[in-house]
């Protein structure tokens, strides 16, 4: 049986009247651009997340771009964020001329250290005067460990734009007081914690759209207004540019859509949740993690999470494992029609278009080791038990053939 990385048919499916009847709406009002359909959106998304301001935007690429353009991020200025994320992370930070301050990652989540990066600030001054904020990303649908990211943020005065495209919904349990980290935790949802959070409605997130779309959330209203007013070129009011902005609208079709799956994401993140955990079991039982040829993603919040009665410690956007001889693997799965991805082959800092600035001598080991490593496997909610065996047999028959994975 052939099992595809993603399918989205058995999500639209039971969903497809409610949103051709939500879109044919749309199409009827000939209100094509914003409106009350994107500020409904908005509403939901603020009160999903817990903060107080939403800002629909064109993708998630975008809700970057603009979040930084809104912090006055610019030439001469340093960002702090991973090697080891989607392009855009650093795509954003180069378009407006700045640089990105690379700090290496914690190898248990793929997200950003927060020691390694009080470490580079410390013994770099002359950096850490030019940071100006710094990009956590919630990669694979984890929150990056956000408490000593915002009290390094505080010292330094670093806005912290949340990069939470991965990971909407996803808690993180942030002491209430950040000074006492043994302090009860308060839950909080990704994108809420920091100066902003930008979210991607990609059709293969958790939430996505029927095109591109994203989001930015943040808790303060002038930068909200901010955000909102470089949404459309900078103009306010309209045609009188004060500011120099772009068109990071997001559409109602988009709206209307992601409103409807908004209800359900809840259940999907449960499902996910779910699959992980049957991945967990049936690696377990094939002896494939006890022979080292494999490595299970580690949910590093969900033993504080369960005692506490917290559901979403992790949204599984991906299920991303360790493998010896990952690429042979990753060609034996292929011919075998399993759906399987590399998020990402080449960490950041030795992607081709920096080739002329001074990155290519910077050695991340941690991100570098996960580059070679790291394998994402089918992980939506309507993947089955059965689909799941398939995957686990055909990962077991290629350590078989080639010796149990040992030494690759
Ligand atoms: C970590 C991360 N940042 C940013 C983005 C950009 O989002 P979009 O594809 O909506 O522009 C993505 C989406 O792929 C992502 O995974």
């Amino acid at each position: 049986m052939a099992v595809p990385l993603l399918d989205l048919e058995p999500q639209l499916t039971p969903l497809r009247e409610e949103i051709l009847a939500a879109v044919t709406e749309v199409i009827d009002s000939t209100g094509y651009i914003m409106g009350p359909k994107v500020e409904s959106l908005e509403r939901a998304v603020a009160d999903y997340c817990g903060v107080e301001y939403a800002i629909g935007v064109s993708s998630g690429t975008d809700a970057l771009l603009l979040t930084l353009m809104a912090l006055d991020i610019g030439p001469g200025d340093l960002v702090l964020t991973t090697p080891y994320s989607f392009f855009a992370t650093m795509g954003a930070i180069l378009r407006l001329g700045a640089r990105p301050l690379f700090v290496d990652i914690d190898p248990a989540t793929c997200n950003i250290d927060p020691a390694a990066a009080r470490v580079l600030l410390a013994d770099h001054p002359a950096e850490a005067a030019r940071v100006k904020a710094m990009i956590p990303v919630h990669l694979y649908g984890q929150c990056a460990e956000m408490a000593p990211l915002l009290t390094l943020a505080q010292e330094y005065s670093l806005a912290v734009v949340e990069d939470a495209a991965q990971a909407i919904g996803a808690l993180y349990p942030l002491p209430a007081s950040l000074a006492h980290p043994t302090a009860p935790a308060v839950w909080k949802r990704a994108g809420s914690m920091g100066t902003a959070g930008c979210f991607s409605f990609f059709p293969s997130k958790n939430l996505g759209g029927i095109g591109d779309g994203g989001m930015v959330v943040c808790r303060d209203e002038r930068l909200a207004e901010k955000l909102r007013i470089l949404r459309v070129h900078g103009g306010a009011p309209k045609y009188h540019h004060h500011l120099l902005g772009g068109n990071f609208r997001l559409d109602p079709i988009q709206a209307v859509v992601l409103e409807i799956k908004l209800a359900h994401l809840p259940a999907w993140h449960a499902a996910r949740r779910r699959n992980a955990e049957r991945y967990h079991r049936l690696f377990a039982e094939s002896g494939l993690v006890a022979e080292q040829a494999l490595t299970l993603p580690e949910a590093v919040y969900q033993a504080r999470a369960e005692a506490e009665g917290v559901a979403d410690f992790h949204i599984y956007n991906q299920f991303v494992l360790r493998a010896r001889q990952r690429d042979k693997l990753m060609a034996h799965l292929q011919q075998m029609g399993i759906g399987c991805e590399v998020y990402y082959p080449v960490p950041l800092h030795q992607q081709g278009c920096l080739a002329d600035l001074d990155y290519q001598g910077q050695r991340f080991p941690e991100a570098e080791r996960a580059a070679a490593e790291t394998l994402a496997l089918p992980i939506y909610p309507e993947l089955t038990a059965a689909m799941q065996g398939e995957v686990v047999a055909a990962i077991r028959s290629f350590y078989q053939a080639s010796g149990s994975g040992k030494g690759g």
